[in-house]
């Protein structure tokens, strides 16, 4: 199963659309629900950092047995140094991403964390393309 979905540029209120979309989609599969959050956890934070950091872009997920692939891919300025931005705590968030909630730092780990595979590319002024795949077996 494929789907897609567009991020669009600074648009935080719609944040959330795809993780919550393929939060019900691997419900309905039956995947066991440590794995939907872990799986949820990561694009909801790889989500917000292309509409924070970036100027919005696409999700591509992939459904297969076992496994989920995630790809967001974003416009923007990219990620200058990624050991610094994998950091607990380090965060160039602007003043207004912080007001909203975010720009703890905690983000990119997260991801790390909650996923089995995760490759990060960026060019910088170009964009960033993160891809998170998860296994549920
Ligand atoms: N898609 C992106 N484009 C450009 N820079 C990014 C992107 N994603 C992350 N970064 C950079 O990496 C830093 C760390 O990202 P991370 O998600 O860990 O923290 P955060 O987004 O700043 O805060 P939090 O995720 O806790 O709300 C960001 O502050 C930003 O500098
Ligand atoms: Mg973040």
């Amino acid at each position: 199963m494929h789907y897609t979905f567009d991020i669009e540029r600074g648009n935080f209120t719609d944040a959330g659309r795809a993780s919550s979309s393929v939060k019900r989609t691997l419900k309905h599969l039956g995947v066991d629900p440590a794995n939907i959050k872990r799986t949820v956890v990561a694009l909801f934070e790889a989500e917000i950092n292309a509409i924070a950091h970036a100027y919005g872009g696409t999700i591509d997920v992939d459904i297969d047995e076992g496994k989920i692939v995630m790809v967001v891919a974003d416009h923007g300025p990219g990620i200058p140094n990624i050991d610094l931005a994998m950091q607990e705590g380090w965060s160039t968030a602007s003043p207004q991403v912080r007001e909203m909630g975010y720009g703890a730092g905690m983000g990119l780990p997260n991801i790390k964390k909650n996923t089995d595979e995760l490759k990060i590319d960026t060019q910088v002024g170009v964009g960033t393309t993160v891809t998170m795949t998860v296994y549920f077996a």
